[in-house]
């Protein structure tokens, strides 16, 4: 049985990753609107995955005799200034979603909950990688943010990410 601080914050996350996967879809659309289609595959492909995190933690507290309750989702923005801004976004985001997940963490010790720290060890070794992934993309668009061309070339190379396994919500 999950305590209801516990059940409470996996609720308040569950709605973060809700957003996330809102926030993406919101930065993949700017994308296509923008014709930098390998941009919008990239966020399209995150999208999945803040889906699947979600889906992750809804089973967790279903698993554990908990009560998942949906709060409303807040409205992303729907325009960016340059792909620049949009990656920045993302990064801080991320940083803000490891942080989020970081106090739940915390709360499960204080608790002594190993189940819910246990599981969200997954999480934390995650968002290294949600963070590195956006920052170094944040790094190459400052490289190339006065050269169209080199944003073309790589707008093709994210055009080549496909889903990872634990986007499925298996892992
Ligand atoms: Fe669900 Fe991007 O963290």
């Amino acid at each position: 049985m999950i305590s209801p601080e516990i059940q409470d914050a996996f609720n308040k996350q569950i709605n973060r990753e809700l957003y996330s996967a809102y926030l993406y879809s919101a930065m993949a659309n700017h994308f296509n609107n923008v014709n930098l289609k390998g941009f919008a595959n990239w966020m399209r492909i995150q999208t999945d995955e803040e889906l699947a995190h979600a889906r992750k933690m809804i089973d967790f507290v279903n698993n554990r005799n908990g009560r998942v309750i949906y709060e409303a989702v807040d409205a992303p923005p729907s325009s960016w200034e340059s792909p620049l801004s949009v990656f920045e976004e993302s990064y801080k985001h991320e940083c803000f979603i490891s942080e989020s997940i970081n106090e739940i963490s915390s709360l499960a010790m204080q608790k002594k909950d190993h189940a819910t720290h246990a599981f969200l060890e997954w999480f934390v070794t995650e968002q290294v990688e949600e963070e590195a992934n956006a920052d170094d993309i944040v790094q190459q668009l400052k490289l190339v943010q006065d050269a169209p061309g080199a944003l073309f070339i790589l707008d093709r190379e994210m055009a080549q990410r496909t889903p990872a396994p634990a986007a499925d919500g298996a892992a």
